[in-house]
Formats: structure tokens, sequence, C-alpha cells
């Protein structure tokens, strides 16, 4: 039997590619909830949907183009109808998110920003009352004097950790720049602070809080699908 996570997110997923309409300019997110909305996306283009899109990483993008998608850029298209992406977090009641343990948050808050709605797909689990009790925030910082960007970080109260992969060197993002994880409850600042203080710390390019940008998202389960909207 499929375990019910498993199930649980390809109900959200399923659900969310449902809303892509015929003409959109759509984004494509990242993580596993996000490449079933792309295969799911990917099959409607097969019978004849026709969008376009814009990916949130270089593993969705080779995805979508695996799929048949048509692809486009922001030279050509500035502005997007939907963006369909996954969360590690989503705070009840505010819908404020933790994203970027893909590594993708980067690209995913700037295609977020360009869209007119954007659509989270998450399975119960990904539902927190406080935003950073499972997860830690990514921070993604140049690489170039990261320790000093660090330091800055730990000042704050954050405890970054340098996200690195199996062997122990840093995590490369797509853009080229390392991840510091921060701890949001350790620094004692609401989401809203934290993402003030990452903001005006020299070094770092982005964070993967995301307040106040879905419009919606839906959450799957064996049972059905539920919503909570902005
Ligand atoms: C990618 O950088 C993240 O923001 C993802 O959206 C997040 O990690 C969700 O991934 P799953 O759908 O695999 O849980």
């Amino acid at each position: 039997a499929q375990d019910p996570a498993e199930a649980a997110k390809r109900k959200a997923a399923e659900w969310a590619a449902s809303q892509v309409e015929d003409g959109m300019a759509v984004g494509l997110g990242t993580g596993t909830t996000s490449a079933l909305v792309i295969e799911e996306v990917g099959r409607r283009v097969a019978s004849g949907l026709r969008i376009t899109a814009i990916a949130t990483s270089e593993q969705s993008h080779r995805e979508a183009v695996s799929l048949g998608i048509s692809m486009t850029d922001f030279a050509h298209q500035l502005h997007l109808d939907l963006t369909i992406d996954g969360a590690d977090e989503v705070q009840e009641g505010t819908l404020h998110l933790i994203k970027g343990h893909g590594g993708a948050l980067l690209r995913e808050k700037i295609v977020a920003m360009a869209s007119s709605k954007l659509l989270i797909a998450v399975d119960p689990r990904k539902l927190v009352k406080t935003l950073g009790s499972v997860f830690t925030v990514p921070v993604e910082v140049v690489p170039f004097g990261w320790e000093t960007t660090a330091k800055r970080l730990r000042d704050h109260g954050f405890a970054p950790e340098l996200r690195v992969n199996d062997d122990g060197k840093p995590f490369i993002t797509d853009g080229q720049h390392y991840i510091l994880h921060c701890d949001l409850p350790k620094s004692g600042l609401t989401a809203e602070e934290a993402a003030v203080a990452f903001k005006q710390t020299v070094g770092v390019v982005e964070h993967g809080l995301f307040l106040g940008m879905a419009s919606r998202v839906v959450i799957g389960s064996v049972e059905g699908t539920q919503f909570l909207e902005a």
C-alpha cells in the first residue's frame, strides 16, 4: 500500500495542477510535491493544455522540459499568472511559510514575486502553529566572506549552520551561493523581525521566510483536500 504521506502529497499536487488554465504563464516549484505537480501538468500538456512556464530550479526545469512543457524566461515573460510550489512549513492562520530546504529559495521567491497568485501544495505534516518549530530558516549567502556573514547572523542569535553535502563540502545553490540554516526560535525574534534582520545583513542574498506571499494553501489527505485562504 502507498505511504499515506505520499498519497496526501499526490492529492494536493493533483488539485494544484488542476488550477492551471489554458494560456497561462505558470511558475513551477521545487521539491517532491512540486515534482508531482510538474508530472501532472505534463500529462495535461500532452493532452492539449497550452501554457508557458518558468521553473524555480534547474532540476524542475529539466523535469518540465522532459515532459514537453514549453518553457520561457523573464526576458520574454515578465509576469506569471500562477505559481505552484511546495513548502517546508505553513503557519496556520497567517499562511506564512518557510521554504528552501530543497535549496531553491532564491529562485522560488523571485518566481513567486512575479506571479499574481502563489498556490502552495502540502501534506498535513507541513502545518505548524509557530514558524520555525520544525525547520530552520535557510538563508542564501554569498560565498565570499560567508564566515563573517555567519558571525553577524550568530550575533542576532540565529545559531547559523552551513549546509553541506554528504562529502562535507558546502552545498551550492543554482545561483552559486551557500546556505546557512538559521534557528528562528533560538533568536527569540518574530518571523517579521527575523525577515528584516536577514535583509539588513550584508552578505545575505535572500531568506526562506515567505511572509504574506501565499494566496492559497492546498492540503492533501487520503480523505480529500482542504484549503487555507489568505
Ligand atoms: C525548495 O527549496 C523548498 O522550498 C520546497 O518547496 C520544500 O522543500 C518542499 O519540498 P517537498 O515538497 O519535497 O516537501
